[in-house]
């Protein structure tokens, strides 16, 4: 993927869309290598790199630092960063300005921001600045407190009804493609089917137009993951196998070896 227009071809052609969630200069390498449609440097950075449980604390000029890391492992990438809590949702001059410090100071693609409705304006004029957004709707972590937890969203008819609705409504202010986040599959199914921009799931089920998996779970650095993420590899395991290994080379005098030493 280069363009936002890709990412709709894609969909045109029944292309399925390979998305990581990920913030380092390596792990970009890596996905870039192995031929990643998309990366997003996501705000779950405050999770999975600072150990915190939500990922409200995250600042806009971590996310700038994470996304220019990014941006340098992954040169050919289309990159997506995420707008963090209160970067956007206080002001639409608020929301371009951040907007537009990402994109300049980062070299990012795209931004992602949270929610339905009630930010459609904000979306229209980061649009409008030339500023390319994708939508994220379902289970949205900035809200966290205000919906009672890490719930699986769009049980409720309600809900499910406001979840459609959004999503209209993000395509019709400019998105190019919405993120759903732990909405059940028939429901995500239903989104991907009327809406023409694709949308990427994330414990979405099988139906939507892409996947996107965070790195650090789907390589098995965390002792537990939700049922959604399907661990690729056992990551922790072979860093401690490795680690182990190599404290007792180091105690029993095995490394370093003669090829390792500068004479
Ligand atoms: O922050 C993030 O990594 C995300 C994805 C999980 C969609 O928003």
């Amino acid at each position: 993927m280069k363009t936002i227009t890709d990412f709709i071809d894609a969909k045109k052609e029944g292309r399925k869309i390979s998305m990581v969630s990920t913030y380092e200069y390596w792990s970009a390498v890596i996905c870039e290598e192995a031929g990643i449609d998309s990366i997003l440097v996501g705000d779950s950075a405050g999770m999975v790199i600072q150990g915190l449980d939500t990922t409200l604390p995250v600042s806009l000029e971590e996310m700038i630092y994470h996304a220019k890391a990014v941006r340098r492992g992954a040169p050919n990438t289309f990159v997506v960063v995420d707008m963090p809590f209160l970067s956007y949702q206080v002001s639409v001059e608020d929301a371009v300005k951040n907007a537009g410090r990402i994109m300049k100071e980062t070299g990012a693609n795209a931004v992602k921001i949270e929610g339905g409705e009630e930010i459609a304006h904000i979306i229209e004029k980061l649009v409008s600045a030339g500023i390319p957004v994708m939508g994220h709707l379902g289970l949205t972590p900035q809200s966290v407190h205000a919906l009672g937890g890490y719930k699986v969203q769009g049980r409720s008819e309600e809900q499910q009804k406001k979840i459609i609705k959004d999503s209209k409504i993000l395509e019709q202010v400019g998105v190019f493609s919405i993120v759903l986040e732990a909405v059940p599959s028939y429901l995500a199914k239903e989104i991907t089917e009327f809406v023409e921009v694709p949308t990427i799931g994330i414990g979405a089920g099988k139906y939507t137009d892409g996947q996107i998996l965070v790195f650090h779970d789907m390589m098995g650095f965390f002792d537990r993951s939700p049922k959604f993420v399907k661990r690729y590899l056992e990551g922790k395991k072979l860093f401690i196998q490795a680690l182990k290994e190599y404290r007792e080379e180091v105690q029993t005098g095995k490394f370093p070896e003669q090829k390792h030493i500068y004479e």
